[in-house]
């Protein structure tokens, strides 16, 4: 129990996610809003805007000419993916830092971070789901408690792998057991520190549908998949890898096939050198 009072305690020392970014996330998830009141948010931030437009640039989105201004940069690249480039920024700091006790070398985790983001967009374009860009940002941040728990894991890693490989624990059951609390419990009380809505905070928790009852949302659903898709391709993997639950139930309520995954995977491979070209640039 200590350890979680000193956990949630560890919390403050995150940076919190920008205003601007926090800003855009609230606007982008309220149907009331329009895109041009997002527009003139990023508009007025000029921090933003240059690191928008360096991201515009790169390689990723393939431009026949250089973007040079927020307008030039909504009509050419769109602004649904403008939103994205300022909450992938927004989610940055905390993500690219070494993990010792997950095994991420830095950026490691930023990396599989910005993937899952662009692989649960694909997933919920497919499914045509209105809530896009909150199933981006919750892909993003997913895994945000692993920022605060990584120090814990090292000190007990000896233990959490003994019941990953002894025991045929998984890795989030192997935290939960040997800390009390596993990276997504403690990522949904960063959620709500950070005061996310509670739809977000709920997909954070529930990443790894540790409960069944997770499993028939189709949002969080849609995040577990583009997460399980990372982890085949071996992005970001660390010392948990592959040491989480697969539930095939997920994919057959989703009506997602085994065939519509291969092509997402064999799509997002292709991708990946210029999605590296994105990470770098944001
Ligand atoms: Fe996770």
């Amino acid at each position: 129990m200590s350890n979680i009072k000193e956990l949630i305690k560890e919390i403050d020392s995150l940076k919190p996610i920008p205003q601007i970014a926090q800003q855009v996330i609230r606007l982008a998830e309220d149907p009331n809003s329009n895109m041009g009141e997002i527009a003139d948010v990023i508009t007025y931030d000029p921090m933003v805007t240059a690191n928008l437009l360096k991201a515009c640039n790169s390689a990723y989105f393939g431009l026949p000419r250089t973007v040079e201004s927020v307008q030039e940069a909504v009509t050419l690249v769109g602004l649904e993916q403008i939103v994205d480039l300022v909450i992938l920024k927004g989610g940055s700091e905390n993500l690219k830092k070494q993990q010792q006790g997950y095994g991420h070398n830095e950026g490691d985790l930023w990396r599989q971070a910005v993937s899952c983001a662009l692989i649960a967009r694909e997933l919920a374009e497919k499914k045509g789901v209105a809530q896009k860009q909150l199933i981006f940002t919750a892909a993003l941040v997913k895994d945000i408690g692993k920022s605060v728990l990584d120090r814990f894991v090292a000190d007990s890693y000896s233990k959490i792998e003994k019941l990953v490989e002894e025991k045929g624990y998984s890795f989030m059951e192997a935290e939960k057991a040997v800390i009390g609390i596993n990276h997504a419990e403690l990522g949904g009380f960063i959620a709500k520190k950070w005061k996310f809505s509670d739809k977000m905070t709920y997909i954070i928790q529930n990443h790894h549908m540790q409960d069944e009852s997770a499993h028939g949302d189709l949002a969080t659903a849609i995040v577990y998949l583009a997460d399980m898709v990372c982890m085949m391709l071996g992005i970001g993997g660390g010392s948990d890898g592959l040491a989480y639950r697969f539930y095939r139930d997920i994919l057959k309520n989703m009506e997602i096939t085994e065939l519509d995954l291969q092509e997402i995977i064999a799509g997002f491979g292709d991708k990946m050198k210029s999605v590296e070209e994105l990470i770098q640039n944001v």
